[in-house]
């Protein structure tokens, strides 16, 4: 039976975060200047509130400056779009994230296309996208980016291996197959019209669920061996009534199949941020030359 390893997210993303600050603190020795991140929230989502409150926090301990905007629910798309461009212009801002979702009566893309794609830190702007799909230098979202960082930290090399990725969105599984492929793996995405979803999980060697669907994969789906990466997070009501979050991945299932898995919640998840910040600083480094 295999031993199955489990991939510690959040030690790796503290550890990733002591780096940043410490290279932030060199950047500002060398150059006067604090990197600045600014984040745009409308309206009160409770769960976008708490990643705000989150980004800020995690913004100043890595000695980061931090601008939160939040605006009311009924703020206009022209008066979200004026925003943006004054913080485009403000060269104390290195990095803009709008969190999502919107209000209804928002036109996300639009507001996407406003940002400048060198203050892009969420690397959803289609600059971006394009740059990373040709192979150019891109800011890459950050959710992909801290996958990619734990597959390389758990194997080393991904040249050859052929990855799955199960999920197609512009903002996870997409980026996710471009960067697999920028490390030289066979990657193939599936996704709710995939025949044989099973069958083409078992061929992986790197399995990654972002469905956002609770325990969806199945550990006979799993081939012996394979790393798994469960990017889904779903919050769920157990037998004894109490919530709790699964991802994508029948995690007790995986266990003694998989050769290493990230658990939900403590793998995925707290990397977001960090690789947030790691974007942030590679902007400032960009823009101030
Ligand atoms: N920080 C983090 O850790 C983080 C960040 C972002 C997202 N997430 C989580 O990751 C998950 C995915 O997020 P997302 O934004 O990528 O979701 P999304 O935009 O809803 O995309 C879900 C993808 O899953 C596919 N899918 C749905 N049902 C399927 C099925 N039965 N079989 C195979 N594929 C299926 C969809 O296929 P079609 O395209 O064919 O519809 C779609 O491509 C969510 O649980 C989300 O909460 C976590």
């Amino acid at each position: 039976m295999i031993e199955t390893r489990l991939i510690d997210g959040k030690a790796f993303a503290e550890t990733l975060r002591a780096r940043i600050a410490s290279d932030v603190t060199a950047f500002h020795a060398a150059t006067g200047v604090k990197p600045g991140l600014a984040v745009v929230l409308v309206g009160e989502d409770p769960a976008s509130s708490v990643y705000v409150r989150n980004k800020g926090r995690q913004t100043l301990e890595a000695g980061m400056a931090s601008f939160e905007h939040k605006l009311p629910a009924e703020t206009s798309q022209d008066e979200v779009l004026a925003l943006i461009a004054t913080l485009n212009a403000d060269s104390s801002v290195h990095g803009i994230l709008v969190q999502l979702p919107l209000p209804g009566h928002i036109d996300a893309q639009a507001v996407l296309a406003t940002i400048d794609p060198a203050k892009d830190v969420d690397g959803f702007h289609v600059v971006n996208a394009g740059r990373l799909a040709v192979g150019l230098e891109a800011l890459v979202p950050c959710t992909p980016l801290g996958c990619v960082m734990l597959l390389k930290d758990t194997l080393g090399s991904l040249a050859g291996l052929e990855a799955v990725v199960v999920g197609r969105s512009n903002i996870v599984g997409k980026p996710l197959a471009q960067l697999l492929l920028r490390e030289d793996c066979t990657v193939t995405i599936a996704h709710s019209r995939t025949r044989d979803l099973p069958g083409v999980c078992r061929r992986a060697d790197i399995l990654i669920g972002a469905v956002g669907r609770p325990e969806m994969i199945r550990g006979d789906w799993i081939k012996p061996g394979a790393t798994v990466i469960d990017v889904g997070i779903n919050r769920i009501t157990g037998a004894d009534g109490k919530n709790r979050l699964v991802g994508d991945v029948a995690f007790e299932e995986a266990q003694g199949i998989a050769g290493a898995i990230t658990p939900v919640p403590g793998g995925v998840g707290p990397m977001t941020i960090a690789c947030l910040l790691a974007n942030t600083l590679t902007a400032a480094r960009r823009l101030v030359g």
